[in-house]
């Protein structure tokens, strides 16, 4: 085990997730297990800026575990874009002699770790994949995302139940900036009939051609599920081109958006951010850096900060095709 590591701080930014709780819990613990000090930064890397750091004890992170957001808050920073931000930020961490942190949040916290500790490499850094888009090279999961997708989920079930009633076409948009993981799977999960994805082709001819099968077999109502991140435009957008095409208003538009990010975590979630955050102290006491923990094949990973945030993480094409087939 390496003698360096001093204290450590850990902090959550970006977009929340359910299950940074639970993660921030493993932290703090497996800290304090190990004698460690361990600090936490307020609202992320703006707190880093500003020196809203303080000291945290095993008591501070109990009954925190099944509950949404994050107990220490977060924050998109635009200061710590700025070398005199991050110039700030290290004064504080030197001040308080932190050595290393913990970072959770999604590809922009772990942007704001590389660029951080290119500046300052002797300040150890790991990062935890916590966002609900699940778009993050090296790992299979990030937190949050499957509680997101159970969200979706039962959203959908509720909107199958009064598109059948009406005979009615639902538009539900779901979240996924720049990707269709929460929207594959949410379309698997809630029987959807199409799944309109950025990492797909698809067009709005090929949507009401497929409305038009699915009348000739019968099927009065469908749910289509359409990525925020979608090429075609809005779930708004879509329903209304789609519309033009049947010269009435037949549909109907649901965006799940920020419900998607609350919430009680699920059981995957509070094991996953259990895991990463425990692997995230030893990692640093063994003299890790400046990578991303995961999971792949349900084994810890380890993934430069350059590989996480500039490798693309492709959908399972397979997955893919499985949706089309089961919903035809
Ligand atoms: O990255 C997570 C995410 O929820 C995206 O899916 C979404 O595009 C974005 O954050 C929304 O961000 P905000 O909280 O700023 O509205």
């Amino acid at each position: 085990m390496s003698k360096e590591i001093k204290r450590i701080a850990v902090f959550t930014s970006g977009g929340d997730a359910p299950g940074m709780n639970a993660a921030i819990r493993a932290v703090v613990r497996t800290a304090t297990y190990h004698k460690l000090e361990v600090y936490k930064i307020n609202r992320g890397y703006d707190g880093m800026v500003s020196g809203d750091i303080h000291r945290m004890t095993t008591a501070d992170v109990g009954n925190i575990l099944h509950r949404g957001g994050t107990i220490i808050k977060t924050a998109r920073s635009k200061e710590f874009m700025t070398k005199e931000g991050r110039q700030k930020a290290r004064q504080h961490l030197k001040n308080l002699n932190i050595n290393a942190c913990v970072a959770i949040g999604g590809n922009g916290t772990l942007t704001g770790a590389q660029v951080f500790t290119s500046e300052y490499p002797d300040v150890s850094f790991v990062g935890l994949p916590g966002t609900i888009d699940n778009d993050l090279f090296g790992t299979d999961l990030t937190i949050g995302f499957d509680t997101a997708v159970n969200t979706a989920i039962e959203a959908v079930d509720k909107i199958r139940d009064t598109a059948d009633s009406h005979n009615r076409l639902f538009f539900v948009e779901v979240m996924g900036r720049d990707s269709g993981f929460i929207a594959l799977n949410t379309g698997i999960g809630g029987g959807a009939s199409n799944v309109i994805i950025p990492e797909a082709e698809s067009s709005i001819d090929n949507i009401v051609e497929m409305i038009n099968k699915a009348k000739l077999r019968n099927k009065l109502f469908s749910v289509i599920i359409v990525a925020e991140g979608s090429k075609l435009g809005s779930a708004f957008e879509i329903a209304a081109q789609v519309d033009t095409h049947f010269g009435e208003k037949n549909t109907r538009v649901a965006v799940i958006g920020h419900l998607q990010r609350g919430g009680s975590p699920s059981a995957v979630d509070r094991i996953l951010a259990s895991r990463l955050g425990y692997a995230s102290v030893i990692a640093l006491m063994e003299g890790k850096k400046q990578v991303m923990i995961g999971v792949a094949n349900n084994k810890i990973s380890y993934t430069s900060f350059e590989d996480a945030i500039g490798k693309h993480k492709v959908l399972n094409d397979d997955l893919l095709k499985m949706a089309k087939i089961l919903a035809h």
